[in-house]
């Protein structure tokens, strides 16, 4: 896993280029272990928090602007809070807009602010940067506001700006679980209600993330086809009984009354979606009882069912979560997140992590050509103040 930048440095280089002394918040990244395309669907998953996060460092402006600088990017950017882009303006700097937009409009006065982004979350793999940006900045331009608003909203709003600012459409898996992951625990979220529940990860039990290197081009238009075809889903179900508001609301009895009444393509759709939100109730159950051999069963149908109805996996996926089978303390893996690239998930025994990962890595780089990044993770806590906010100047 990447080093993290320790407080104090990105203290010293927000220093450098304001010429004061920051606050500092954080937001993780996140794997989840099961339950995929179904946050959407108004359904179940349970994804957990990572090591990985971005941090954001935030000080006071004496104007109404907004500057924003990152580490990684070489771009700086000035806006006027009075009078922000409406719309997206195609940067990394798009999800601080978006997040500053959506909490003016909640009614939230923001102050002026310098904000230096570091962020350390693998860009493009599937491990959701751009939730771990969205919920540190809302943290630090909360800090600009009197009104401070709950974790469960911030994820609701930072969602909001995603669907409608930067204009991806996804689910609230993402932001809910950066701003409530919590260490040592997955989080099972009925995304209609969300209510939740943390459900231990057995201790000794670790995860590994096997990252493909790989994000294939229709990773966008993918995931808006298959949003697509659930809306469509659910029209037909809809006109067989009124009460269904979402795919989460049809039951394998009424699937099964009516899979020849389908368009084979939406029968595949549904049948992942509903059987994965049957797995991911399961899984948490069988995390919870300790049932490692359930766990591995449901983790693989999961995959397969991506992999063939659902049809959101790669063949760098496949030969990833291929590549665990068999090796030592390996209790189950899938693919993790949207699909088309990016990374799997794998539960490993403790004691044979370290041969895990460089099994997998080898076996995939000699199947691929391809060098993986395998990162060893244990669940970690959600977004928070890494540091107090500075002394006024006198
Ligand atoms: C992406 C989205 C999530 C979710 C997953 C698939 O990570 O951001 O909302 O839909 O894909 O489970």
């Amino acid at each position: 896993m990447a080093q993290p930048m320790v407080a104090s440095e990105i203290a010293d280089h927000f220093a450098q280029v304001f010429g004061t002394r920051p606050q500092i918040f954080r937001a993780p990244g996140r794997v989840n272990l099961i339950g995929e395309h179904t946050d959407y669907n108004d359904g179940f998953v349970m994804p957990a928090a990572i090591g990985f996060s971005t941090y954001v460092a935030v000080g006071r402006r004496p104007d109404r602007k907004l500057v924003t600088h990152s580490e990684q990017f070489a771009d700086h950017f000035e806006f006027d809070l009075d009078d922000l882009p409406r719309q997206r303006i195609g940067s990394w700097c798009d999800y601080v807009l978006g997040v500053a937009l959506a909490l003016q409009q909640r009614g939230l006065k923001l102050g002026g602010a310098n904000l230096l982004v570091h962020g350390e979350v693998p860009i493009g793999a599937g491990l959701s940067s751009s939730a771990a940006i969205e919920v540190a900045s809302a943290l630090a331009l909360m800090s600009r506001s009197t009104v401070h608003l709950a974790l469960p909203e911030i994820a609701k709003l930072c969602r909001q700006a995603e669907n409608n600012f930067v204009g991806a459409h996804v689910g609230i898996m993402d932001q809910f679980v950066s701003c409530m992951g919590k260490s040592g625990q997955a989080i099972l979220l009925d995304c209609r209600t969300l209510d939740y529940q943390f459900v231990a990860i057995p201790s000794g039990v670790e995860l590994v993330v096997g990252n493909t290197m790989v994000k294939h081009e229709v990773a966008t238009s993918g995931y808006n086809a298959r949003r697509a075809e659930s809306e469509e889903a659910v029209r037909y179900f809809m006109k067989w009984d009124p009460t269904v508001r979402a795919l989460r609301d049809v039951s394998l009895d009424l699937l099964n009354e009516h899979a020849r009444d389908l368009p084979p393509i939406i029968l595949k759709r549904c049948t992942h979606v509903i059987h994965e939100n049957e797995r991911t109730l399961a899984a948490a159950r069988a995390l919870a009882a300790g049932d490692f051999a359930e766990i591995g069963e449901l983790m693989r149908a999961s995959h397969c069912s991506l992999r063939d109805q659902y049809e959101v996996s790669c063949r760098e996926l496949d030969l990833m979560v291929e590549s665990a089978e068999g090796l030592p303390g390996f209790i189950g893996g899938r693919m993790t997140g949207g699909g088309f690239g990016g990374c799997t998930i794998n539960l490993v025994h403790e004691e044979h992590v370290a041969d895990f990962a460089a099994q997998i890595a080898d076996r995939y780089r000699a199947a691929t050509g391809i060098n993986p990044q395998v990162y060893v993770c244990v669940a970690g806590d959600g977004a928070q103040a890494v540091t107090e906010p500075p002394e006024p100047a006198p």
